[in-house]
């Protein structure tokens, strides 16, 4: 398996599958994988013939103050576990060559950034929307896997997809979770070992007010609201905890049946940020 650094060559490798007649899938990620990124590679390799991977820690979607610097890096451990999933090729460049020199053109994201992650971090789904706009005009994927984790990234990149014309079949997949249910992610390294106990806190709340949304619940917010302060209770900080629309990404107000909802959370266990959601389909 070949990491591969500049543009020309995956272009080259891309270029080298396709005339073979195989169909390219992708999957763009930050590196320090771990089972969701290779739960994703592996629904990509059901779906095209070969599947790019690539990792770069993108400078761009990270705020001031946020843990860019501290970001766990691990590109050996990484390439080893690309190689043995069986991944065609990684590419893996520098910030010279995704952003050389000055940049005049700025791409902006609309309403479905006002609320959740958007709201929360201002510029980083322009920043996400930058760099994966890149990516899929260097590596031209037939399809991109991309996770549920990471729902509001999954919407915006999706219009980006239909606004702009991109040439490929976005799939989402599910949430892969640690067996106590926290969701898998690379800032879980940052938990000491009694918040990461008490992380899955945050799922449990979100499978039972779900199912009390199923079960017929109609007062949501008193809902939210108990959850919130029992899980402050906890040492969580609550960022959010809210039902979203799906289409729009916004505070859903009531839920009626037919419709299609996320309902996440973001919290803080210390300096952590904890982001998890469930789809509820009423
Ligand atoms: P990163 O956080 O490395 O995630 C890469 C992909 O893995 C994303 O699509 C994310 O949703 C998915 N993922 C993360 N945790 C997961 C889990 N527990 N189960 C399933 N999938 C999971 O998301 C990014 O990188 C970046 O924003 C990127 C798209 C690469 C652009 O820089």
């Amino acid at each position: 398996m070949e990491a591969i650094r500049h543009i020309d060559e995956i272009r080259q490798t891309v270029d080298k599958l396709k005339k073979q007649g195989k169909t390219v899938g992708f999957v763009p990620t930050m590196g320090a994988l771990h089972e969701g990124h290779l739960s994703l590679f592996r629904l990509a390799q059901q779906r095209a013939d070969e599947v790019i991977v690539s990792i770069y820690v993108n400078p761009e979607q990270f705020g001031p103050g946020e843990d860019f610097d501290e970001y766990p890096r691990s590109l050996d451990e990484d390439l080893a576990l690309c190689s043995e999933e069986g991944i065609a090729a990684v590419f893996v460049p520098t910030d010279d060559v995704m952003y050389p020199g000055k940049r005049f053109l700025r791409i902006e994201v609309d309403e479905l950034n006002d609320h959740m992650d958007g709201k929360s971090r201002p510029g980083f789904f322009e920043g996400i929307l930058l760099v994966v706009n890149k990516l899929f005009n260097i590596v031209k994927p037939d399809i991109a896997v991309f996770g549920q984790k990471d729902i509001q990234q999954f919407r915006i990149l999706e219009q980006m997809v239909t606004e702009f014309n991109h040439d490929v079949e976005l799939i989402m997949g599910p949430i892969k979770r640690a067996n106590d249910g926290l969701a898998m992610s690379s800032r879980n390294a940052y938990l000491k070992e009694d918040q990461r106990r008490r992380a899955p806190g945050l799922y449990r709340s979100l499978r039972y007010v779900k199912q009390q949304i199923l079960d017929g619940a109609t007062n949501i917010g008193l809902l939210l609201d108990h959850q919130k302060k029992e899980l402050e209770a906890k040492g969580f900080e609550i960022d959010y905890l809210e039902v979203f629309s799906f289409d729009r990404v916004a505070p859903a107000g009531e839920v009626t049946s037919g419709n299609k909802y996320i309902l996440a959370g973001a919290v803080y266990l210390g300096e952590t940020r904890l982001i998890d959601n469930l789809i509820v389909e009423t």
